[in-house]
């Protein structure tokens, strides 16, 4: 049985602060494609969707003067370091195992290697390429995808459908 379900990750309030940023709708979008694609390559899909839930939880406030500048916010972009450090101290507040923590963390730092001085490709782990992955398929040109709408209600009505299909993975996983 996990420690920590995606609704319990969702529901806390550092979660809430940090996910209005980049779009709740966004963020759970990502969870349920990094949960068909984990399945798929055989990777944790208890890792997987946490790590996809809290990929872009780093994000800082990018408007100047109402505007979103982004070549501004591209050069200054740390959003990958900050939301890794956020997901492991908001994790282990949780009680979530450490190692799990650990994993989630290094997962949302390596998601994407825009803010860093050489590629990522080919190093990645399987769950690490996973969130990459079902990241990318929720993008849209300009970041349109942090901008689309979605309720708190219908968020946890679909992260607790999630949290069914992680358990019944899991199980399937430990009976096979
Ligand atoms: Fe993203």
């Amino acid at each position: 049985m996990r420690k920590v379900t995606l609704v319990d990750v969702f529901k806390h309030r550092i979660t809430q602060k940090y996910l209005q940023r980049s779009g709740i709708h966004h963020a759970v979008t990502v969870a349920g494609y990094a949960l068909e694609m984990a399945v798929e390559a055989g990777v944790d899909p208890d890792l997987a969707t946490k790590s996809a839930l809290l990929h872009d939880m780093g994000h800082y406030e990018w408007y100047r003067d109402g505007k979103w500048d982004y070549e501004e916010y591209r050069k200054h972009d740390i959003h990958a370091i900050k939301g890794a450090e956020r997901a492991h101290k908001l994790l282990i507040r949780l009680g979530e195992d450490r190692t799990v923590a650990k994993e989630v963390s290094l997962a949302v730092l390596l998601h994407t290697d825009s803010y860093l001085p050489f590629e990522l490709n080919g190093k990645r782990t399987p769950l690490q390429e996973v969130v990459r992955l079902a990241d990318e398929k929720d993008e849209q040109p300009g970041g349109l995808h942090h901008y689309k709408q979605m309720d708190k209600s219908e968020a946890i009505r679909i992260l607790h459908q999630l949290d069914l299909e992680v358990d019944q993975a899991d199980y399937e996983n430990d009976v096979s």
